[in-house]
C-alpha cells in the first residue's frame, strides 16, 4: 500500500486534512498501517496446522478496503489517542469483519465464489477450513484486544472487549445475518430491512466509532455523538452496497453483483428504487458530517468518509 514507510497513520495523514485527494492518501495509508500490524498479529503458516494460518491469511491479505480499520484509526485521532494502541483496535475489527465475510461466503449462506477479487477462502481451500479460519479470526481478535499492549488499563481491555462481542454477536452482526437469511422469503419492509441493516453492518461500525473514545476514556458523551455518526454511515454503507449489487461489476467490487436480486432479497434499493435509496444516503450523509462538527477540523476525515461512501464504486 502507498505510504506504508511514513510512519504511523495518525502522524502522516492525521483528521485535519481532508481535501479528497488526501482523503485517498490517509484511507490508503491507514490500509497500509492496518496490514503491517496484521502481518504481525496473525499467526504464520506453521507446523501441522499451518493450513489454517495460511486460509486466515489469504483471506486477509486480499486487498480489502480496510475502512474499519481506518475509522478505528479516525475516531482515535479525534482524541490523541496512541497509534499504536489504536492500530491493534483497527487489526482486531478487520480480523472479525474478514471472518465475517469468508463465513458469509459459504455455501450455506451466500454461496459465492469470488471475495476481494479473488476465489472466496472455501473455494481456495475447501468448506471445513474456511469455517475454521474464520472462527480464528474471530478469536484472534480478541486476542489482540485483550493483551496489554492495546491499553495499559484492564478496564479499557475489557469495554472494548465487551463492545467487540456485543457488535459482533447475536445482537449485532450475526443478528443481522440471520434477519438477511430470512429476507428472501419474507416480505419486509423499510423498517425491517434498516434493523437487518443496522445490525448486518452497522454495528461493527459503531464498534470502530467508540474505540477511540473508550480508548481515549473520553466519557459518554463523546461515545453517543460517535455511535450516532456510526449509525448514520453504517446505514450509508450498506445502502451503497446495495447500489452496486444493481449497478456496478464484479470487476468492479471483487464480488459478484446481482446477489439480491437473484435470492429475492429485499432492500432499500428494491424497496425504495435507486433515486430514493441515494437520496436517503445523501441525507445521513448530511446528519453524519453534522454529527461530527463539534470536533471542528479533526473530524474532516470522518465527514469526508461520509461523502465518499456516497460515490463509492466498490
Ligand atoms: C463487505 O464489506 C461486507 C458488507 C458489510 C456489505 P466491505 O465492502 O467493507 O468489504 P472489504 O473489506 O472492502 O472487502
Ligand atoms: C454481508 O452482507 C455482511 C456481513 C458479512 C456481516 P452481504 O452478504 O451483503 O455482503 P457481500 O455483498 O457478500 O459483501
Ligand atoms: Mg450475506
Ligand atoms: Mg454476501
Ligand atoms: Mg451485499
Amino acid at each position: 500500500m502507498a505510504n506504508m514507510t511514513k510512519g504511523t497513520a495518525a502522524e502522516t495523514a492525521g483528521p485535519q486534512d481532508a481535501a479528497p485527494d488526501n482523503f485517498q492518501a490517509a484511507l490508503s495509508h491507514a490500509a497500509g498501517a492496518v496490514d503491517t500490524a496484521l502481518e504481525r498479529l496473525i499467526p504464520a503458516a506453521e507446523g501441522l496446522h499451518g493450513r489454517v494460518a495460511e486460509a486466515m491469511r489469504y483471506a486477509l491479505f486480499a486487498g480489502g478496503k480496510r475502512l474499519r480499520p481506518f475509522l478505528v484509526l479516525q475516531s482515535a485521532g479525534l482524541f490523541g489517542v496512541d497509534p499504536a494502541r489504536a492500530i491493534r483496535a483497527a487489526a482486531a475489527i478487520e480480523a472479525l469483519h474478514t471472518y465475517s465475510l469468508v463465513h458469509d461466503d459459504l455455501p450455506c449462506m451466500d454461496d459465492d465464489d469470488l471475495r476481494r477479487g479473488r476465489p472466496t477462502t472455501h473455494r481456495a481451500f475447501d468448506e471445513a477450513t474456511a469455517v475454521l479460519a474464520g472462527d480464528a479470526l474471530l478469536t484472534v481478535a480478541f486476542e489482540i484486544l485483550s493483551d496489554e499492549a492495546t491499553h495499559p488499563s484492564a478496564e479499557v481491555r475489557c469495554r472494548l472487549v465487551r463492545e467487540l462481542a456485543q457488535a459482533g454477536g447475536s445482537n449485532g452482526m450475526i443478528g443481522g445475518q440471520m434477519i438477511d437469511m430470512q429476507a428472501a422469503s419474507s416480505d419486509f419492509g423499510v423498517d425491517e430491512i434498516i434493523l437487518l441493516q443496522r445490525l448486518k453492518t452497522g454495528a461493527l461500525f459503531e464498534f470502530c466509532c467508540v474505540a477511540g473514545p473508550i480508548l481515549a476514556e473520553a466519557g459518554a458523551e463523546d461515545e453517543a455523538r460517535l455511535r450516532s455518526y456510526a449509525r448514520d454511515i453504517g446505514l450509508i454503507f450498506q445502502i451503497t452496497d446495495d447500489l452496486l449489487d444493481v449497478t456496478s461489476t464484479a470487476e468492479k467490487t471483487g464480488k459478484a453483483v446481482g446477489k439480491d436480486q437473484d435470492q429475492g432479497k429485499a432492500t432499500l434499493v428494491s424497496l425504495l428504487g435507486l433515486e430514493e435509496a441515494r437520496q436517503k444516503a445523501e441525507t445521513l450523509a448530511d446528519r453524519a458530517v453534522e454529527t461530527v462538527a463539534p470536533y471542528g477540523p479533526a473530524a474532516a476525515q470522518l465527514q469526508a468518509l461520509a461523502r465518499f461512501l456516497l460515490t463509492r464504486e466498490s
